[in-house]
């Protein structure tokens, strides 16, 4: 099937409860499960028979969103977790749990991201180091330094949109025994699948394109054989998972997917177009732009025709106080956090994704202060543009 179907049904039982039509897969509430005998409830906590046991080890609707999730992003099996985070924790302890614990991480990625490597794992004495991933010999000059149990990208950058070959790293990664992780939040599997390209774990910020509509937190680890294990015991143990109701918005959100995605990237290029002629705009980032200095790897990761919904754009002559009035100016866009919904969202880094990680870091990461991030909703793209031309214009005038 190909991936715009398997959005629709992949996931789905045949036959739902009392004949139910099987897209609405149900919200199973219940935390433990009745048995025929207590030696087949025995043969359930053993594995040796299917079923569930208790919610925190498996549920029948989050079962559903993650058979949903790994035949899109071409895994062994998956795990829904409470949010991004929470799945970039499990995915990164899964990688370190029987290896060096060092992480060779890129350089520019989300900043929470560098915050949970600086707060959760650096003090139990896990060791991280950056390295420009787009960069193939320092890549491999890093690995060959460092021996890391673990390499870290996120399959588009946030919020500089740079992309790195994850088949290189990962041939890299694997030749060194450690394991290459993905962050695949901003592609979402119908633009890039990194299994495919070698990664051993894909992670999601579920609450962004999967569920789509603003209204979920959640995440998702997709992972290869060898892993899929040791993310699930690790989950048992520490109990992350994603709630049922949050499971049942995430697939209602994914049936839409293909869709939403398809109309995000066409507002995004156009978007990335208009603004790379604007007067007060100093510089468009965009996957789109054919001068970009990744188009081979774009090329070669990318589903074809596709960039991605995302583009980040400098402010004329902006300072902190500049970016801040124009983003009071919008009407209609979201000027917040967040990303992939349907409606179009603005995030301004130095106050927002990236407020944690110092001003040094954010200048090595090239993030400068007159640098906003939009995703593109769905909405038509004529009243985005006017929305942001509107508030643009006056940020030039002020800005004289
Ligand atoms: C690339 C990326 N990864 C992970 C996360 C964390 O996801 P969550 O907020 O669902 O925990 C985010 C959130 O913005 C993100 O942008």
């Amino acid at each position: 099937m190909k991936i715009e179907t398997q959005v629709v049904h992949a996931g789905d039982r045949k036959r739902g409860d009392g004949g139910a039509v099987p897209s609405t897969t149900p919200i199973h509430l219940a935390t433990t499960y009745f048995y025929e005998s207590t030696a087949q409830l025995d043969r359930v906590f053993g594995q040796e028979e299917e079923g569930h046991t208790y919610s925190r080890y498996s549920n029948p609707t989050n079962e559903a969103l993650e058979t949903l999730v790994t035949a899109l992003e071409g895994g062994f099996g998956s795990l829904a977790t409470a949010s991004g985070m929470a799945a970039l924790q499990i995915a990164f302890q899964a990688a370190l749990l029987e290896r060096p614990h060092r992480v060779l991480a890129a350089n520019a990625i989300y900043g929470s991201t560098v915050k949970m490597a600086e707060q959760l794992f650096m003090p139990f004495g896990v060791d991280f180091s950056y390295v420009d991933i787009c960069d193939l010999d320092a890549v491999e000059r890093a690995i060959a330094d460092k021996q890391p149990g673990c390499v870290f990208m996120e399959s588009v950058s946030n919020p500089l949109l740079r992309v790195g070959r994850i088949d290189k790293v990962a041939e890299l990664a694997r030749a060194a025994g450690a394991a290459l992780v993905v962050d695949s939040t901003f592609a979402t599997p119908l633009l890039v699948r990194p299994l495919e390209f070698g990664a051993n774990m894909v992670v999601h910020s579920a609450t962004k394109y999967l569920a789509g509509h603003g209204d979920v937190l959640g995440g998702m680890v997709v992972c290869d054989e060898e892993h899929y294990e040791t993310v699930r015991t690790l989950a048992r143990v520490a109990g992350p998972v994603l709630g049922p109701f949050e499971s049942y918005l995430t697939m209602r959100g994914i049936k839409t997917l293909a869709v939403r995605f398809e109309r995000q990237c066409e507002n995004a290029k156009v978007l990335a177009e208009r603004l790379a002629t604007h007067p007060c705009v100093e510089r468009v980032y965009y996957c789109g732009d054919p001068v970009h200095p990744d188009a081979c790897a774009i090329k070669h990761l990318f589903t074809p025709g596709m960039y991605g919904g995302i583009l980040s754009f400098e402010i004329k002559g902006a300072d902190k106080a500049g970016v801040m009035a124009f983003m009071d100016r919008l009407k209609m866009i979201v000027a917040g956090t967040s990303l992939g919904d349907v409606h179009t969202l603005l995030l301004y880094p130095t106050i927002a994704s990236h407020r944690d990680i110092s001003p040094k870091m954010r200048e090595r990461m090239g993030i400068r202060e007159n640098l906003v991030r939009v995703a593109a909703g769905i909405e038509a793209v004529e009243d985005i543009l006017a929305d942001l031309d509107a508030a643009l214009s006056t940020a030039c005038a002020k800005a004289g």
